[in-house]
């Protein structure tokens, strides 16, 4: 297929100082949890975006010296001459397929942890460490600043020697010294570097100013910048921000700008639409000739020629769109927008960094398995047999195992008992936010409607006899689960009392359709995202809620996907009451016993429904039916019958469309033993 012409504009060359890329798709720095640990699993995820046809591709935050480890974050490294090959690597991997590499170097000062390294951690003015670590950072002195600027020039030198070609200042997120010392809250200091303004962005100017004199004639040097940090005057501000780029506008080679801190930037799509940063960056290209990225979950390539022809952005910055699909602009530039497997704004990505594991995708199952498995997001082996598979149920497991074996060129059925195809997404999709993530359903749908040995049957029940009477020869099972109504879960192994009355939901119940008598409590025994939407569902339904739960905070597992904050202020804004610290001990039917966690004080609250939201159990009666009979399958052609995703044991969406994707990978090929990936070992301990 052609590009379509209205597509031509994102393919001009951008010159970023003395380099130049070849075209206008960016993807700006972005943790994976392999860093300078994994250095081969790193390049090779790189490399699958090079490949996919992007311009320009950066590391992650890289630490320049001890003093600003990030440990346990595991991020690029340059702290000496033995960083380089590992980074030279990359380099190469992505330069194999005509785009640029860049880096983007940082010190982190009160934002590190030196966890690892046990330095002193340094800062502007005496402060706490930001992220909880029970030790101060110390006030860096002339000689501290002049070490620093020491520090970044070595490092963009050895990022040269690596190969990049475009070295980063970072000015971001909250994240790095250059951006602590234009902050009033982070800067008290009363020499040159502290005070006004013009004082405040000394450090970065001077930084600029080394990296350029260090590799400016070679390598391309952007400033990634926040403009906005939304607290107010302690923070960046947009008019400082203004000001800041009037004042050093023509200095660098490229803006990347954005807004701070992390959980402002990568917004859940249930919380910020595609695009969503343009009014904190659009006068940007207005102060400096240089060119300007910017990002904002660009999926849609309408969208992002939107931004060139406005003149809000040069180049269309990404991350999550990059994360779900490395050849997002390959695949515009082929026509195939229909191919383009769009993010949905869950931030399980951004979880593997916060769990300091490699990086995880839920719409990009092959993403941080492209060198430990071998996996490509867009190539899968061809089929080893003439095999006729059934898949049972349509969720994000049955779907994505059946794109994938359709993929690979099996004759596939899939059928689904529901009149709806799509399973838990479906259901999830409908609740308030949550829009985007039918992107799981939709994406494979689309796909699986282009292959004609994929066979697609909804309201369509199979018992074991009919599964036996199919004539297939691989069965998967992928029935999915559903919630626990007993109050069975973390905090109650032995359930709640009280829980078998009508006035018990579960949030199958409310997706279904069910909506409770108000006042209702939502009770949270899972931590994650489901109480906060439900809640949000009855609060559109005018019901008052309260939110109870054991764990000391609402949602505590959503700070890993940057969903906490927001969830907070939406709890807030919809009037939802917060029990936190609270056990159900029994529903009443008119109201609910709490136990405080701590203080074991019992008190009562009224309400006219519960809402459980504890555990799930799989499906899995088809499945457990069909093992029963074993001694049948022979005769009826099956050489085996597996259960995958929530119907083997209920878990993220991620998990459900990896399990999907590995069964479809797996069939017909060699066990891969009992370590199924390769790993980094270390092998010499000199
Ligand atoms: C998993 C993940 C890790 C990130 N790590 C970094 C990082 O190391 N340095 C950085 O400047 N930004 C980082 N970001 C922010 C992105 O560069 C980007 O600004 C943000 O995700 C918004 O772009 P998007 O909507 O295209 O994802 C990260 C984002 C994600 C999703
Ligand atoms: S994990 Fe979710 S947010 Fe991250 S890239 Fe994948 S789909 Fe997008």
């Amino acid at each position: 297929m052609q590009r379509d012409p209205r597509f031509d504009i994102l393919f001009e060359p951008v010159r970023i100082g003395p380099v130049v890329a070849k075209n206008r798709f960016f993807q700006v720095p972005h943790c994976n949890g392999m860093g300078h640990a994994m250095p081969q699993a790193h390049a090779a995820m790189r490399e699958v975006k090079a490949e996919g046809g992007w311009a320009v591709i950066c590391t992650e935050e890289c630490e320049i010296h001890p003093s600003g480890d990030v440990s346990p974050y595991v991020e690029a490294r340059l702290w000496d001459d033995h960083d380089i090959p590992a980074l030279r690597l990359m380099c190469e991997r992505v330069h194999a397929h005509g785009a640029l590499a860049g880096i983007e170097l940082t010190h982190n000062g009160p934002t590190a942890s030196n966890l690892y390294s046990r330095e002193v951690l340094l800062a502007p003015s005496h402060q706490p460490s930001k992220y909880g670590y029970p030790a101060q950072a110390r006030a860096m002195d002339k000689r501290d600043i002049a070490d620093y600027r020491r520090w970044h020039r070595n490092a963009a030198l050895r990022a040269r020697s690596a190969g990049f070609d475009l070295v980063y200042v970072y000015a971001g997120h909250d994240l790095s010294l250059a951006m602590h010392f234009l902050q009033k809250r982070r800067n008290q200091r009363s020499d040159e570097y502290g005070g006004s303004l013009e004082n405040r962005v000394r450090l970065l100017r001077e930084v600029i100013a080394d990296t350029k004199d260090a590799v400016g004639d070679t390598c391309g040097v952007v400033v990634r910048f926040a403009t906005e940090e939304l607290l107010g005057d302690g923070g960046v501000t947009l008019s400082e921000a203004k000001e800041v780029v009037h004042m050093l506008a023509d200095l660098p080679d490229l803006w990347d700008v954005n807004l701070a801190a992390w959980y402002n930037d990568s917004v859940p799509s249930r919380f910020a639409r595609e695009g969503a940063q343009e009014p904190f960056i659009d006068w940007v290209k207005k102060v400096t000739s240089k060119p300007v990225v910017g990002v904002g979950r660009f999926t849609s390539p309408d969208t992002m020629v939107s931004q060139i022809r406005r003149g809000v952005l040069d180049m269309i910055g990404a991350a999550r769109p990059s994360i779900a699909d490395p050849y997002l602009p390959k695949k515009i530039e082929e026509g195939r927008l229909d191919d383009i497997r769009e993010c949905i704004g869950c931030n399980i990505c951004v979880a593997g960094d916060n769990t300091v594991t490699p990086i995880r995708c839920t719409q990009n199952p092959t993403m941080g398995e492209e060198w430990r498995k071998g996996w490509h997001p867009e190539r899968m082996a061809p089929r080893k047999s003439g095999a006729k598979i059934l898949i049972v149920g349509s969720g994000p497991t049955g779907l994505e195992a059946a794109r994938a074996l359709g993929q690979r060129g099996y004759e596939v059925h899939l059928a689904e008992g529901r009149p709806e195809l799509g399973g838990r997404v479906s259901l999830e999709s409908r609740l308030p936010g949550l829009a985007e993530w039918a992107r799981v359903r939709d994406w494979r749908l689309g796909q699986i409607k282009t292959m004609p040995n994929v066979h697609v049957y909804r309201g369509s029940q199979l018992g074991a006899q009919e599964v036996l009477e199919f004539g297939a020869n691989h069965v998967l099972l992928a029935t999915g689960c559903h919630w626990r109504r007993d109050g069975f879960g973390r905090s109650n192994g032995l359930g709640i009392k009280g829980f078998g009355q009508a006035a018990i939901f579960t949030p199958d119940d409310i997706m279904n359709g069910a909506m409770p008598d108000g006042p209702v409590v939502v009770f949270d025994d899972d931590y994650f995202y489901y109480a906060s939407t439900i809640a949000d569902q009855l609060c559109k339904h005018q019901r008052a809620v309260y939110y109870v739960t054991p764990d000391d905070t609402i949602a505590s597992w959503s700070s890993n996907t940057l969903d906490y904050r927001h969830i907070q202020a939406r709890m807030h804004a919809l009037g939802v009451e917060q029990i936190v610290a609270s056990n159900i001990a029994e529903f009443k039917g008119d109201r609910v016993v709490l136990e405080h966690v701590w203080s074991g004080k019992v008190s009562e609250l009224s309400c006219a429904a519960v809402v459980t939201i504890t555990a799930r159990l799989p499906q899995d009666a088809l499945y457990q039916a069909l093992l029963a009979m074993e001694s049948a399958w022979p005769a009826a052609g099956i050489q085996s019958v597996r259960c995958a995703g929530d119907a083997l044991a209920p878990g993220l969406i991620a998990h459900a469309v990896y399990a999907g994707h590995r069964y479809a990978r797996e069939l017909d090929e060699v066990p891969a033993g009992d370590v199924p990936f390769r790993r980094h070992l270390h092998t010499s301990f000199t």
